[in-house]
Formats: structure tokens, C-alpha cells, sequence
């Protein structure tokens, strides 16, 4: 059987969740609700980043202390993901003990392997994204510096361990030359290649200035990089340190899942940390886009933040998960307005599936007695629809191997544009005068064509994917990638709901 390790960054719980970490982990339930429908064994891993100074810092300004700040607001990202639809088979914790001791051992594998040194490091500090800049990188305004998205930045002075990062930069290129699909998109794949050309610096990677986080073995005055803590949350979930666990043979290396401002951590630091480890890089990287709010940036200062449990609550959830796949190419930025909610729902969801749907079964339990029979007597129209619905499956195949989400929705879609049209030509409420046998006939194929475009559909909109399987009686067992084919069994009806109703 065919593995699939998923995972999404680990959550910082400095704060609520909100759209964008919403955005992450519906991704990765879609590729694992879809790898799962292929018949793959999935294991998918979500979880929180607990460590660093930006948590230190939002607990004391909450005047709490540390560990009990941080148990509350992990709380409400582990909730979010069950309420988000999403299956996964681990939460992952940095604070707990095996997420230290794996912290811990990959530290020493470090260090047995020559790979660390102790020095001073002087230089400036985002809190915001937790990473070094150079001055180069930052935007002088008065005696103050900012990173490009205008956080403040202060100077850090203090012994610090370090990675020696500059070792790695051909063995890193050397490495993306050979294995060009482990970045994608192509864009951000040569985004990093130049990154790393552009020349690596040795790394700091842990801090004494506070002490918020996993020691540093043998030395109690350290405590570990948040980052480095953080990648190593990918480990420990499948059994790291111990290289033999079966979860770890099968599942690693794995495909991470990350907005475009960490894929640096992810596809710079994280492969040379493992390499250096002697362990295999991720299979791939993902970096999508980020979200917009009516045009403009989503921050807590602009009062503007997307609270998913609202949009949840007022579209419903396979509405705003199919939204945020369907509106925007997966991996470019999106903007989430209200116009572009309601006509996307409207147009796709209520329009074009749901009427579909409403009008077809509604028909067939009026005229039919809930009975259509199987039937493979097809016409030319016939063999040209289900020659469309074949290459459709293809199409959205091919670009859900490529993450490319938004197109495989479209090509369901176009199919069922297609059948509507096929409807409306072959007008079955005609044939109920003058050809019953033939009315059965575009009865039957147009059920298999929802049928299948509903488990196709499945990854995205899984809730109402399954209601329309449900009202058409298909077996559980046949929800799968293996069944996209016309049934051999007659079609019984159940009654039907409206699915998709109209947003004004
Ligand atoms: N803790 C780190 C990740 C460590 S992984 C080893 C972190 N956490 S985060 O909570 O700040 O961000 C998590 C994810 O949310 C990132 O992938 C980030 O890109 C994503 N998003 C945050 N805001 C976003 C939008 N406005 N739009 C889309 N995604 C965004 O980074």
C-alpha cells in the first residue's frame, strides 16, 4: 500500500486562530481526504508551536503563567480542527515530553556529527517571525529598523550555538538540482535555489536571554532556536528518535504544507538540520498564498482578522471550504470579500451541482418511483458525455497531483456544466410522453455523472458530497476513486433535500 504523510506548520498560540491558519489545514485535509480516496494509508499531523519569545511575550502581557497560557490557547487550535472537517491522526504539542526529548536527540545527533559550535552571535531579531535579518533585508525609519512587513526589529548581543549553515549551500543546491519537484510551485522553487545561491550564513540556534523553551543538552544556560524546536515537531509525531518505528519507516519523508513566509525555514534550514542528520529531506514543499481581507492585509492592529468559526457559522462549512480552493489558484494570494463569496457559492454551488442534483432526483422520485434502472444501451450523445466525464477525471487527476486544486474542482465542474446541458437537450421530461425506456436511459448515466462528480468532490466539500452519495443510495464502500465508473446497479432514490441553498 502507498503512504502519505501530511503535515501543517505547528500553530503559534500567541493568539486565536484565524483564516489563514484555517486556510493551512484545509489544504492538507483536501490532498489527505484525496490520497485516501485513491486508496492511499494517510497519516496527517497537525499541532502548535509553543516555545519562543513570542509566546513568552503574549503570556505576559496576559499576565499568565507561561505553561497555563499556553495549555488555553492551544486548546482553541486543537477544537478548530475537528469544526474545520478535518481528519487528522495526531496534535502535536512542542511543550510535551516526547516532543523535547526528540528536540533533544536531533540536538545531539547535531552535535556528534560536528555539525555545532559555540560562538556569540550580534545581530538583529524579528520577535514577530522569530528569525535573524541582515541589515540589508530591513527598512530604516529614523534610528529604527522593520522587517519588510513593517515589524519592529530589536538588536540581540549573547553567546549563542550555531549550525554551520555555510557547509551546506552546494550540497542544498545539489540536492534541488537533482530532486526539482520537492519545491512547489516552480516559482518558489527558484525563489529558494536563489536564496541559497545568494550565499548561507551559519545559524544561530539557540538563545540565553530567555528561557522559554527546550534545553539545549549539556548546557543549561541555552534553550534551543524556536525553529529548530519547531521542524523537529515533524519527527517526533512519527517516532523520532527511534528510526526503526514502523510509523516512521512508512511515513517519512514526508510533504509539508506551508504559507509562502515560512517556506525559508522549511526549505533551507529544515533539509540541511536533516541532512545533517542523516536523514532524508521532505518529499515535497508546498508554499501557498496568503489571504487579503476586501484588499487589504489581514492584521490584528487593522481590526480586520478573518474569524473562521464566524464565516463558518454564516455560510456553512463546505461552503467556506470550497470558496477558499475554488476562487483562487492554489499557491497565489486571494482576497476574501462578500461579493466574491456569494457569486462563487451561487454560480457553482447552488446554479450549476445543486440544481442538478435537486432537479434530477426530484424527477425521479415524481416519475420514476424512486427507481432508475441500469442500463449501458448508450446513444452517441451518451458516449460523448461519458467520454467527458473520463477525461475530466483525468484532467483532475493530473492537477491534483501538482496541488493545483482549484483546477481539479474546475474540472468537475465543466462536467457538470456538461450535464446540464445534456438535460436540458435531452429533456427527460419530454421523453416521459413519448420514450419511457429512453428517459430511464439519460436518467441513469446523469445519476453515475453525479455520482461520480460527488465523490470527486469529496476532498473539497466532504459533508455535502456525502449527503448527495447518501440520497442516492451509494454504498460507503464505493466512495472511492476505484468506483468512478457507470454503475452496473439500478438507482434507488432517496428524498431529496435542497443541498445548496442561495446566498443573497
Ligand atoms: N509556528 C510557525 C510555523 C512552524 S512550522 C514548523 C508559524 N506559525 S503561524 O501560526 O504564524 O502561521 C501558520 C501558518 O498560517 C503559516 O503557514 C502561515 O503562512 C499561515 N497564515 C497566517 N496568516 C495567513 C493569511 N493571511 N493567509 C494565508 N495563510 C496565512 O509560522
Amino acid at each position: 500500500m502507498n503512504n502519505f504523510y501530511i503535515t501543517t506548520p505547528i500553530y503559534y498560540v500567541n493568539d486565536r486562530p484565524h483564516i489563514g491558519h484555517a486556510y493551512t489545514s484545509i489544504a492538507c485535509d483536501i490532498l489527505a481526504r484525496y490520497y485516501k480516496l485513491k486508496n492511499f494509508n494517510v497519516y496527517f499531523l497537525s499541532g502548535t508551536d509553543e516555545h519562543g519569545q513570542k509566546v513568552e511575550k503574549a503570556s505576559s502581557e496576559s499576565n499568565m503563567d507561561t505553561q497555563d497560557f499556553v495549555d488555553k490557547m492551544s486548546v482553541s487550535f486543537r477544537e478548530l480542527i475537528p469544526f474545520l472537517g478535518c481528519e487528522i491522526n495526531d496534535f502535536i504539542r512542542t511543550t510535551e515530553s516526547r516532543h523535547k526529548k526528540a528536540a533533544q536527540a536531533l540536538w545531539n545527533k547535531l552535535e556528534e556529527n560536528n555539525q555545532i559550535y559555540l560562538s556569540n552571535y550580534e545581530g538583529w531579531y524579528s520577535i514577530r517571525d522569530e528569525a535573524f535579518y541582515l541589515e540589508s533585508e530591513l527598512i530604516k525609519k529614523g534610528d529604527s529598523f522593520f522587517t519588510q512587513s513593517g515589524d519592529p526589529v530589536e538588536w540581540i548581543k549573547e553567546e549563542s550555538y550555531f549550525f554551520k549553515l555555510s557547509s551546506w549551500e552546494n550540497k542544498l543546491l545539489e540536492y534541488y538540482k537533482n530532486n526539482p519537484n520537492s519545491i512547489a510551485p516552480k516559482s518558489r522553487f527558484n525563489e529558494v535555489i536563489s536564496f541559497i545561491k545568494g550565499g548561507l550564513k551559519d545559524l544561530s540556534i539557540s538563545r540565553t536571554t530567555f528561557k522559554w523553551g527546550v534545553k539545549v543538552p549539556n548546557n543549561e544556560n541555552h534553550v534551543m532556536y524556536v525553529w529548530i524546536d519547531a521542524l523537529c515537531n515533524y519527527l517526533t509525531s512519527i517516532g523520532y528518535p527511534d528510526l526503526n518505528s514502523k510509523t516512521f519507516k512508512d511515513f517519512w519523508p514526508g510533504f509539508h504544507m506551508v504559507g509562502k513566509d515560512i517556506l525559508r525555514f522549511h526549505a533551507v534550514y529544515w533539509p540541511a538540520f536533516l541532512m545533517a542528520a542523516e536523514i532524508e529531506p521532505p518529499k515535497r514543499i508546498f508554499a501557498h498564498g496568503w489571504w487579503t481581507n476586501e484588499g487589504k492585509k489581514i492584521s490584528k492592529s487593522v481590526g480586520n482578522v478573518i474569524d473562521p468559526y464566524e464565516i463558518i457559522n454564516k455560510y456553512g462549512l463546505d461552503q467556506m471550504r470550497f470558496f477558499l480552493f475554488r476562487e483562487v489558484p492554489f499557491g497565489n494570494d486571494g482576497d476574501f470579500s462578500k461579493d466574491a463569496i456569494a457569486n462563487r457559492l451561487n454560480a457553482d454551488l447552488s446554479n450549476n451541482y445543486g440544481n442538478l442534483v435537486q432537479r434530477i432526483t426530484t424527477f425521479c422520485v415524481k416519475n420514476c418511483n424512486s427507481n432508475i434502472k441500469n442500463n449501458s444501451n448508450y446513444t452517441k450523445q451518451d458516449k460523448n458525455l461519458i467520454e467527458f466525464m473520463n477525461l475530466k477525471f483525468d484532467e483532475y487527476n493530473k492537477f491534483m497531483n501538482e496541488e493545483k486544486i482549484d483546477k481539479s474542482i474546475k474540472c468537475v465542474f465543466e462536467l457538470l456544466s456538461e450535464t446540464n446541458a445534456y438535460i436540458d437537450t435531452e429533456a427527460p421530461w419530454n421523453l416521459k410522453k413519448t420514450n419511457k425506456d429512453r428517459m430511464n436511459n439519460v436518467l441513469f448515466l446523469t445519476l453515475n455523472i453525479i455520482k461520480n462528480s460527488s465523490i470527486l468532490l469529496i476532498p473539497v466539500i466532504p459533508e455535502s458530497a456525502n449527503k448527495i452519495l447518501d440520497i442516492l443510495n451509494v454504498n460507503k464502500a464505493e466512495r472511492n476513486f476505484d468506483h468512478i465508473t457507470i454503475s452496473t446497479n439500478d438507482y434507488k432514490i432517496n428524498d431529496p433535500k435542497p443541498i445548496f441553498p442561495r446566498i443573497d
